[in-house]
């Protein structure tokens, strides 16, 4: 490839500056393969911690560990070339302290060569952002309904109904963005939410559940390509991947078990 030819990634100042501008365009992914199919349409592909529930299959993203995301992570920077790589920093590696989430981060972005780390949390995280950005580390946060809260939330109920929690989630926002964060993903959260912190703050939001008024938009891959049984309101389905993978194992099956596979051009031939 000539030098003229090669792709420069975005980066987290370059996602900032699109404030204002057209709407960033966010995915989740996981795997070199999907990455790759993702990369030319996405702004940003997002490493998440969801990993943990639609690919490994737990109840909740709680048992994801800082080597999956990690070799996840390095997966998705091995499979794209354009978009800005976001990975999450798992439950229990940034919560104890600024040092502690400093030494996590630092090695999520050393191994994976990724350009940014995401944690969940609002203004009791925003000393932590505030270190890691002032060392050299991009930060997106995570308000609002932030899954690795699920035991004191005690589920997934959308986050900001009553008027006390409406007003804390706008004040984490704020604090997240004041702290340094380059963008904010606002998660699963009432309607009128997303436009007024968007237009408060100023760096990007990334809504999830949290209305079209947001600077952009993520979902998780699997859940708008029907790959994943159970779904959220927020999620729009765009195909039905889980339907056409079942059809084919079936068909599969089908010719396996009447011998019909693998036929002769599926074999291989000695040369007389
Ligand atoms: O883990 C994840 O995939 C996420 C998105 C839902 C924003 O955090």
């Amino acid at each position: 490839m000539s030098a003229n030819m090669a792709v420069k990634r975005l980066t987290a100042p370059k996602i900032r500056a699109m404030k204002g501008g057209e709407p960033v365009v966010a995915l989740t992914a996981y795997t070199a393969a999907m990455a790759s199919m993702l990369d030319d349409h996405c702004d940003i592909l997002l490493v998440g911690d969801s990993v943990g529930m639609v690919f490994y299959g737990y109840d909740s993203t709680l048992p994801v560990t800082l080597d999956m995301m990690i070799a996840h992570g390095a997966a998705v920077v091995r499979g794209s070339r354009k978009a800005m790589i976001v990975i999450d920093m798992p439950f229990g590696s940034y919560e104890e302290s600024p040092q502690v989430a400093f030494r996590n981060a630092a090695r999520i972005l050393a191994e994976t060569g990724a350009g940014a780390v995401k944690l969940e949390g609002g203004v009791h995280m925003a000393d932590t952002i505030f270190f890691l950005t002032k060392r050299g580390i991009p930060v997106m946060a995570h308000v609002g309904l932030t899954p690795q809260s699920v035991n004191a939330f005690g589920g997934y109920a959308a986050r900001g109904m009553a008027e006390g929690e409406y007003q804390r989630i706008i004040d984490d926002a704020v604090a997240v963005d004041q702290a340094g964060a380059f963008s904010t993903v606002i998660e699963g959260v009432a309607d009128t939410m997303g436009g007024e912190i968007t237009e408060k703050v100023g760096n990007i939001t990334i809504g999830i559940g949290a209305s079209k008024a947001c600077d952009g938009q993520v979902l998780v891959t699997d859940d708008m390509l029907g790959m994943f049984p159970r779904t959220a309101r927020f999620v729009k389905r765009y195909a039905d991947l889980g339907t056409i993978i079942a059809d084919a194992a079936k068909s599969f099956a089908e010719d396996v078990r009447e011998r019909r596979f693998p036929s002769e051009e599926h074999t291989y031939k000695r040369k007389k």
